[in-house]
């Protein structure tokens, strides 16, 4: 069956001693507390190698929030598939919606990554979502179609079942404003029975589908009991341990 995340995207948030202090502290939870699903954390790449050496029993998933669809070469400020790899990660977040925004990504460019990602043996978190104009159209299931259809329906029934989807509306992040838990499961579902018509239920029923988007303390639990919905990828609340820790005990 498919797995349970909670995900925490610092995005461009913490200086040296603040990550390191931040790691350390959720080492020290999860060193003394079981949790009943898979804790990641998504730091500004910088960090990665530091987070390697304090999580170096893999107690903490560790993705990259970028990755470049090259191979290697003339790409400054880029970073590889065979980097995130050569330093035991388990993989990167692709499209989301501020690399969307301010970086013109697409999903001809997601599927790219995924690609290079998959090759390198590692797990994109793919996420997708409307934004305000579309939800309010009413073209939010529309769009989330086609951005999954273009973004992954190329790959293999072996190589989708490594991807995690995100559902990130774009009008719920870091804006306090939250898809209601059956705006998150109407989606949620969606994409799960798109990747059943492709390539059967029982892949479907593997592939993790974690919303995101304002999730907090106090509204994951009720997000998280939906059916499609197996976690979440959590951006403003992650940046701090207590709230991060209330959302994986979301969970419990
Ligand atoms: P917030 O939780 O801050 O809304 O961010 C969500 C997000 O974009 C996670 O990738």
């Amino acid at each position: 069956m498919r797995k349970n995340i909670v995900a925490g995207n610092w995005k461009m948030n913490k200086t040296f001693p603040e990550a390191e202090k931040l790691m350390k502290d959720l080492l020290a939870y999860k060193s003394k507390e079981s949790t009943h699903c898979q804790v990641s954390i998504v730091p500004p790449s910088i960090y990665l190698s530091l987070a390697r050496e304090i999580f170096k029993n893999k107690e903490v998933g560790l993705f990259s929030q970028d990755v470049s669809k090259h191979s290697h070469g003339a790409y400054t400020g880029e970073i590889s598939a065979a980097m995130l790899q050569s330093m035991q990660l388990d993989g990167s977040l692709v499209a989301h919606s501020e690399r969307r925004a301010y970086h013109r990504e697409n999903d001809t460019l997601a599927k790219e990554k995924i690609n290079a990602l998959l090759a390198a043996g590692l797990r994109p978190i793919y996420c997708n979502g409307e934004s305000l104009e579309e939800r309010k159209a009413g073209k939010h299931l529309e769009v989330v179609k086609k951005q999954t259809e273009t973004a992954l329906f190329g790959l293999s029934e072996e190589e989708i079942k490594k991807v995690i989807i995100a559902y990130e509306p774009v009008w719920a992040i870091g804006t306090g404003e939250t898809a209601s838990p059956n705006q998150a499961q109407e989606i949620h579902s969606l994409i799960r029975n798109l990747i059943a018509e492709k390539y059967g239920r029982e892949t479907a029923e593997e592939i993790s589908i974690l919303y995101g988007g304002s999730v907090k303390p106090d509204n994951a639990k009720e997000i998280f009991s939906k059916p499609d919905v197996d976690g979440g990828l959590i951006g403003g609340a992650s940046l701090v341990l207590e709230d991060f820790i209330k959302i994986i005990q979301a969970f419990d």
